[in-house]
């Protein structure tokens, strides 16, 4: 049965999509990481007897590496995971930004085109290369605009949003011009488990169980529409499987929230599952991200009609079980939360 080759597989999504990918499918998974600060085995580390799964460490821009990998498995899909993905470090340096999710994209596309060569004229049918992007792509809405869609022109406001859309546009070109066979996601905010404590809501629940400060950018009122995981996860199952190449699918919870009220919830979950000193106490409002998007929204109307996917996870649930899995994976937050995250955190909220 011919892998799948996942790169970027030890981060937050990647790693959820590894786990579900072994749990629900029977074939093999080549995982290519690098294992920046984001990248985590530990994640991983419920599948590291699984012999279908195959650890590789380094980097998508390593073009003999890459070559030789596709050579020895000769993966049915490449699912593009690997980025870096954080808005504020994007603002603070954007060099490793324009290396992974540009030059390194680019790379990887080129290393596919070589293999893609090779294969049979039926194995060449069969062959994707799933790109996995983001809503942040199209900019930022008004709060009477209507939601993002495929046609939506793009309009990145951070150096993130702009590499990610520089990598979209690359991935595009390699379909027109060589014929790649690609497919391109854009999807909205992802929360749920294994999610590096940098991003809103698992900065949040760290910050809470600690007695920490709870730094909310400007008024609180950016609105960002959000997902669970699996969901997203499922998602990139049905585009692999039932999407047309070359085409792009926007991929959304259809949950609008203000940080505010997230950060709200979070509180709430919070008091009940551990009772304890005002968890509303700690909310803080800091100085405000520059150039901060102000809305998203993600119309999945394609996604649904086209294909058939439908979110299954409801926000308020979803919430639960992510607030949950905080408070019971504390080995897994002192894990990640190193020294270098601790820099991190002096840097951004100084
Ligand atoms: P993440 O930062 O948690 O993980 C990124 C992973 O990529 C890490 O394991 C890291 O080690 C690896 N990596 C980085 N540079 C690499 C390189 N040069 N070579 C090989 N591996 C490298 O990111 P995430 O939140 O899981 O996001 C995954 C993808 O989904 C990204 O492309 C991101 O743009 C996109 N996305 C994320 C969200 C979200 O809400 N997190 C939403 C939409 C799209
Ligand atoms: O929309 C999809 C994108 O979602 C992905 O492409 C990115 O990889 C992912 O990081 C995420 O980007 P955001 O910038 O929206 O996510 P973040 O968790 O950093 O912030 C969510 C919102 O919360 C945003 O409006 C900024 C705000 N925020 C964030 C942090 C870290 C705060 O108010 N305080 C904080 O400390």
């Amino acid at each position: 049965m011919k892998p799948i080759l996942v790169t970027g597989g030890a981060g937050f999504i990647g790693s959820n999509f590894v786990l579900n990918w072994l749990r629900g499918e029977a074939s093999p998974v080549v995982n290519l990481d690098k294992l920046t600060y984001a990248g985590n085995l530990a994640n991983l580390a419920s599948v590291a007897r699984d012999s279908r799964h195959v650890f590789v460490q380094g980097d998508i821009a390593d073009r003999e590496l890459v070559s030789s990998l596709l050579k020895t498995h000769q993966p049915r899909a490449i699912i593009h995971f690997a980025a870096e993905s954080h808005v504020d470090r994007s603002i603070h340096s954007a060099d490793d930004f324009i290396r992974t999710n540009i030059e390194g994209t680019f790379h990887l596309l080129q290393s596919a085109r070589e293999y893609v060569e090779t294969l049979s004229a039926d194995e060449r049918k069969q062959f994707r290369f799933l790109h996995i992007s983001t809503d942040e792509v199209y900019g930022s809405l008004g709060p009477n605009d209507p939601a993002f869609t495929e046609t939506t022109p793009y309009a990145p406001n951070s150096p993130y949003a702009a590499s990610k859309a520089s990598a979209d546009h690359m991935v595009r070109a390699f379909h027109h011009t060589y014929g790649l066979p690609v497919l391109t996601t854009n999807c909205s905010n992802n929360y749920g488990a294994y999610q590096f404590p940098e991003k809103m809501i698992p900065l949040m629940i760290c910050n809470g169980v600690t007695q920490k400060r709870l730094p909310v950018y400007g008024d609180g009122m950016n609105v960002r529409d959000w997902l669970h995981v699996n969901d997203h996860c499922a998602a990139i199952v049905t585009v692999l499987e039932r999407g047309v190449v070359g085409e792009t699918y926007n991929i959304g919870g259809n949950c609008e929230k203000s940080n505010l009220d997230v950060v709200h919830e979070i509180c709430a979950i919070l008091s009940e599952l551990r009772p304890g000193p005002g968890y509303e106490s700690l909310i803080e409002f800091v100085k405000d991200r520059p150039g901060h998007d102000r809305r998203y929204a993600v119309d999945t109307t394609k996604i649904r009609r086209e294909l058939g996917w439908a979110p299954q996870e409801n926000f308020t649930s979803g919430l639960r079980k992510t607030v949950a899995w905080y408070l019971e994976n504390q080995a897994w937050i002192e894990n990640v939360t190193s020294g270098a995250y601790r820099d991190w955190l002096s840097l951004q909220y100084k």
